[in-house]
């Protein structure tokens, strides 16, 4: 079977890993991919917004599963496009794509369904949002202030006054243009927050075991918010919690989707907040995360691409998941600069030799061939992803692999899976 992966981070280059491995699989392509996929794919120059190209591609090279990586694509109707001309996808279509594209169109679909998460207001342009928060009390802040539409994973802010809160708002139209005309204020929730990624065909849903990532850029969770400087898998969550999670959020969800006749076929994760009350829903994506895919990729012992085919098919109610019973941690070689400007095209060494301590892959994310060399291309550069036997293990192994790796301007945090 032929696949495209759509996407070129860290997360895509774990999809095209992880797809090579499996024996249905002759070919991977990815759309654009990095200088790591090379390895495991062939790079087609297209990139994920290019929807019309990728379609064509899809459709000439009779690619027979196609899985979509970050979100931009599918809330423009990639998927869609594809399932008209019969094409299989990974991922779902845009109206369903909205739990991500609308943070009000998740937050509205929670409330009509009871699906537990923080109270919270929606307003159509910034004024109606100004003249709110200037009649709210003192003490009801923090709140957190949200652009509506896709905003690169800045479009949030936990705000702690007044006058933060109104900045932000008046910064969402500026910053965001279409993307932060309708904005979200919603309640401050307190808690420890874990990230759960289900796979379902609509009707099925496949818990995959937890993840904790890391967002702030700087250790103990200080600076400013990044994609992800880190993630690990399982991050330990009670079992009775878990079911909560499933039966009170995930389910009704992807069940309330279906009834609205927007199947969703593929990775929902939910951002959740564990609260003293129980688990609360902040957020949605459409997707797999990213850095909490390679982690999880790498204890998967599954077959990646069967799940996915099955997905597709509507028959996931016959897969088994099979994990490697060891935890993984990833730590991020980021860019110094990251997640403002950045310098590229600084020269990398030292994955083989990260690599070769064993139990270690070095998943690329903003990597680049230049003359021969491997370069940096990107704010989040590697990710290096660890098993060992305990969670502690596995922090050391992806700790003792980074020292290994060198480029100008490299840094890390130094705190991933610490508290585990
Ligand atoms: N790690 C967070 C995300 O993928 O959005």
């Amino acid at each position: 079977m032929k696949v495209l992966v759509v996407g070129g981070g860290g997360r895509e280059h774990a999809l095209c890993w992880k797809l090579a491995r499996s024996p249905q699989v002759e070919q991977v392509y990815v759309a654009p991919g990095n200088a790591g996929c090379a390895a495991v794919a062939e790079r087609v120059p297209i990139q994920p917004s290019q929807v019309d190209a990728l379609t064509d591609f899809v459709h000439g090279r009779g690619i027979d599963l196609t899985v979509v990586g970050p979100e931009l694509p599918l809330c423009l109707g990639l998927a869609d496009r594809l399932r008209k001309l019969g094409h299989k996808v990974f991922g779902p279509g845009k109206e369903a794509a909205r739990l991500e594209g609308s943070k009000s169109f998740a937050k509205s679909l929670a409330r009509r369904h009871n699906i537990p998460g923080p109270d919270f207001k929606v307003f159509t342009g910034e004024s109606a949002a100004i003249a709110y928060l200037e009649r709210i009390k003192d003490d009801e802040f923090p709140l957190v202030v949200k652009a509506d539409g896709l905003a690169a994973g800045k479009g949030v802010s936990v705000c702690s006054t007044r006058g933060d809160a109104m900045r932000h708002v008046r910064d969402c139209r500026k910053r965001f243009g279409e993307a932060g005309q309708t904005i979200v204020i919603e309640e401050f929730v307190r808690g420890t927050e874990v990230s759960v990624q289900v796979v379902t065909d609509g009707e099925t849903l496949l818990v995959l075991d937890p993840a904790q990532d890391y967002k702030a850029a700087h250790d103990g969770g200080l600076g400013p918010n990044t994609g992800g400087m880190g993630a690990y898998s399982p991050r330990p969550v009670d079992s009775e919690v878990m079911g909560r999670i499933e039966e009170k959020i995930l389910v009704p969800t992807v069940h309330a989707l279906a009834r609205e006749g927007q199947e969703f076929r593929g990775v929902l994760y939910a951002g959740l907040m564990l609260t003293q009350t129980g688990p609360r829903l902040l957020e949605y994506n459409v997707r797999f995360g990213d850095p909490e895919t390679q982690p999880t990729l790498l204890r998967l012992r599954s077959d990646l691409a069967e799940l996915m085919l099955r997905t597709c098919e509507g028959t996931l109610g016959e897969a088994v998941v099979e994990w490697d019973p060891r935890p993984a941690v990833t730590v991020i070689l980021a860019s110094e600069g990251y997640p403002g400007s950045y310098a590229k095209g600084r020269e990398i060494t030292g994955i083989e030799a990260a690599e070769a301590l064993g139990d270690v892959v070095v998943f690329h994310a903003g990597t680049e061939r230049r003359a021969g060399k491997l370069v940096t291309h990107g704010g989040r550069v590697l990710c290096v992803t660890a098993l060992g036997d305990t969670v502690s293990a596995a922090r050391e192994r992806a700790y003792e692999a980074a020292r290994c790796i060198h480029f100008e301007g490299m840094v890390y945090r130094t705190d991933i899976a610490a508290e585990a």
